[in-house]
């Protein structure tokens, strides 16, 4: 702020000094003075009001942001899906196409949508586990698009790269992108950073169910040496010293674990006008088993494997959190709740730095607020 006011300062006076300089009528000269450092003062009490306003928001937001009060608001009104963010109806349209009636007897023949042999690498990182023999995974589910969430992550979170003495590695797996020249930038990307996975399904909304069995195939096939996993959103703030104290706890179990903010007893939605509606014939039970909401579950790195084995017997819907819960459910394997339940928080509320340092993890409105609250934790206090 006191940068910009000064360059303003400058940058008038030179005006000043340019009209003094030309031979001009003085008359004309004042008033152009005038006219230039009225234009200043208006700039500089925009600029303050902005400034002032943004990082007011930014750092210390009322609500923190319009998007996460929306998302809990469709959460508890539509029967809590809160990573339900766009339309879904293509999904359930190319889901019914695909499940022709002679293939829906033969499950395994069939392999339905979401199973991840159905699907390959572009972008991969094969030997990235075997260099860095990480003891947790961070997955992020990401649009090709959101380079500024990935921006965000590398800057903050995704940087940690040991906690408590532990290698920690973030990874981004990401659909098909629109176009080639969205495909250059994300290959660049990708050679910038080596740190993207790209598989060949279509990014969307309603493939994130494939998303999510892609990001198990690849724990299970590049990356068995880890001792955790999590699947965590790109819109969320992850304390990893929290989390690593719960990994390296004792009575955290080593295998067949899976923890985070728990979904119980939750209904079907089967009313065909809502973003969360499933079709009977893809999943005929009226509630879901006890799943883990798909804003940032941590399990056991021998799960992936297991769930993915799973998923060829259950048939695919399109709430990837709770499709999760189904392929457990097959497995006889229970969700634990974490040992602080609260530390798995979908809403914040009003920005108070002690609940960042106590959280494992929660939703953030944006990348912005991702760094401007990383940056305020971190201070020595
Ligand atoms: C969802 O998609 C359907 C069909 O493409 C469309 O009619 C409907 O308006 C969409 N709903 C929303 C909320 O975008
Ligand atoms: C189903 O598919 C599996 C694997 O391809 C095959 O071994 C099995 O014979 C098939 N079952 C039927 C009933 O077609
Ligand atoms: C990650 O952290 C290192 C130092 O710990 C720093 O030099 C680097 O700039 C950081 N990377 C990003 C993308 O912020
Ligand atoms: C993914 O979603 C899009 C529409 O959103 C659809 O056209 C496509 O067939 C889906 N499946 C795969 C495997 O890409
Ligand atoms: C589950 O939800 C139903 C309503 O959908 C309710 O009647 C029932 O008591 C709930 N069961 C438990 C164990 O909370």
């Amino acid at each position: 702020m006191h940068a910009d006011h000064n360059m303003e300062v400058k940058l008038s006076n030179r005006n000043v000094w340019k009209c003094l300089g030309a031979d001009r009528a003085p008359c004309r000269c004042h008033i152009k003075t005038g006219f230039f450092l009225l234009l200043t003062l208006v700039f500089l009490v925009t600029a303050i009001t902005y400034v002032s306003e943004f990082s007011f928001n930014a750092v210390f937001p009322d609500t923190l942001s319009k998007k996460v009060l929306n998302q809990i608001r469709s959460y508890y009104v539509a029967t809590e899906y809160l990573s339900a963010r766009e339309n879904q109806t293509t999904f359930l349209a190319t889901n019914s196409v695909k499940q022709s009636p002679t293939q829906t007897t033969n499950l395994s023949v069939n392999h339905h949508v979401a199973h991840p042999s159905n699907y390959h690498f572009i972008l991969d990182e094969p030997d990235k586990c075997s260099q860095w023999d990480p003891f947790l995974v961070l997955m992020v589910p990401v649009a090709p698009h959101q380079l500024e969430a990935r921006n965000a992550i590398r800057s903050t979170w995704g940087n940690e790269s040991s906690v408590q003495g532990k290698a920690v590695l973030t990874l981004f797996l990401v659909g098909l992108t629109g176009g080639a020249e969205a495909q250059q930038k994300l290959e660049e990307e990708s050679r910038q950073h080596r740190d993207l996975l790209q598989s060949n399904f279509v990014d969307s909304y309603f493939n994130l169910t494939i998303k999510t069995m892609v990001i198990m195939d690849w724990l299970a096939t590049r990356c068995p040496q880890a001792a955790y996993a999590m699947k965590v959103d790109s819109d969320m703030y992850i304390n990893l010293e929290n989390l690593m104290t719960l990994l390296l706890s004792p009575n955290t179990p080593r295998q067949n674990y899976i923890t985070g903010y728990l979904m119980r007893n939750r209904s079907v939605i089967r009313n065909k006008k809502s973003k969360w509606y499933v079709a009977e014939e893809l999943y005929p039970e009226p509630k879901y088993p006890t799943y883990l909401l798909g804003m940032g579950y941590v399990f056991s790195n021998d799960l992936p494997e297991k769930i993915v084995e799973a998923s060829k017997e259950v048939k695919a819907f399109n709430i990837e959190d709770a499709y999760v819960g189904a392929c457990l459910k097959q497995l006889g394997i229970v969700p634990s709740s974490p040992p602080d339940p609260s530390q798995f928080k979908a809403y914040m509320g009003k920005y108070k730095r002690e609940n960042f340092i106590r959280v494992i993890t929660t939703i953030l409105g944006s990348p912005q607020q991702l760094k401007d609250i990383w940056k305020d934790v971190k201070k020595p206090s």
